[in-house]
Parts: structure tokens; sequence; C-alpha cells
């Protein structure tokens, strides 16, 4: 019962000690029962507990598709070089050089990765869309263009 009761403030205090910050190793019952009136005290007026968990990473979000700027760069060699330069040079389109930095595509939406996936798959009158592209080869595409500043 008092070894038990000991070994009970021990513990408390050890975790007093830690949650404060206090870096020394933790007490051994002797020193939890000599301080121990002192612990919950310290314990109710000290510093806010640090131990509450932080949400340090996002949600993980499955409707997201990562790009990857390498492939985005061999598809578009394939796709898209024909008739886009990745300067400011006109080919059949215009060159794509800071195409991320403009306010809106040819069809009046402004320029992020939904609408560029859109206009990659539909194209207009004058540019061939690509129905069959994937939502992978989409972000790849789009990560890669904006490598084009
Ligand atoms: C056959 C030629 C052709 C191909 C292939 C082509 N485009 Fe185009 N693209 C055009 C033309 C022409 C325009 C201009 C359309 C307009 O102004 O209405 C254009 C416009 C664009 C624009 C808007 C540029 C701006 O400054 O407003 C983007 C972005 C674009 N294309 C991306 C692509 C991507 C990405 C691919 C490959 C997946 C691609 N295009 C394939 C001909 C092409």
């Amino acid at each position: 019962m008092m070894l038990k009761k000991r070994l009970l403030l021990g513990a408390l205090l050890s975790i007093v000690l830690v949650t404060a910050g206090c870096g020394t190793s933790a007490p051994k019952a002797e020193a939890g029962a000599a301080s121990a009136s002192s612990a919950p005290a310290s314990g109710g007026s000290g510093p806010n507990s640090p131990v509450t968990p932080q949400p340090t990473s996002p949600p993980a979000s499955t409707t997201v598709v990562q790009g990857n700027p390498d492939q985005g760069k061999q598809l578009f060699d394939s796709n898209c070089a024909s008739c886009h330069a990745v300067d400011d040079q006109k080919i059949v389109g215009p060159g794509l050089k800071g195409i991320y930095g403009k306010s809106a595509l040819p069809n009046n939406q402004p320029v992020n990765d939904a609408n560029l996936a859109q206009w990659m798959k539909t194209g207009d009158a004058q540019m061939p869309g690509n129905p069959a592209m994937s939502a992978q080869d989409e972000a790849n595409i789009s990560s890669y263009l904006k490598t084009l500043k």
C-alpha cells in the first residue's frame, strides 16, 4: 500500500518533470517522496503542457494526383512540342513559357491545373484535344509546364 503510493507519486513527478521540459533524468522513488508535496502545485500552475499532439501532416488526399515534371517533359515532347515551343516562340500554337503566369487560357478560363487538364483534353478549334489523356499524364504535363518560367 505505502510502496504503491510512493511509486505512483514518483511516476506522477516524472511526468510533471518531463512535460515541463526538464532535461534531468527521471527521479527515483526517494526523490518523489521528498518533493511530492510540491509536485501538484507546480503541475497545476506550471507552463501549458507541451504534449498536445500537433497535426503535422495534412490529411491524406486521394483525389489530387501528384505530377512528375520529368515524365511531363517526355509527354510534352511527344504530344505537344510539334506545335508548342517551351520559350515564347510561336510554332503552330503559342510558346508556353510562363503559361502559369498568364491570366487565362484561350477559352478564358484562369490558368490552373484543373483548367489546363480540361484544355489538354478538349483543345479548341485550333488545337486538337487529347480526350484519352489520363489524370496522371495531365498532372505530369502541368507540373512540367510550371517549370517553364
Ligand atoms: C496541332 C498543334 C497543337 C498540339 C499538338 C497542341 N497544341 Fe496547344 N495549342 C495549339 C494552338 C493552335 C493553340 C492556340 C489556341 C487558341 O488560341 O485558340 C494552343 C494553345 C495552347 C495553350 C494556351 C496557350 C496560351 O498562351 O494561351 C496551352 C496551355 C496549350 N496549347 C497546351 C498544349 C499542351 C499541353 C499540348 C500537349 C498535350 C498541346 N497544347 C498540344 C496547338 C496545338
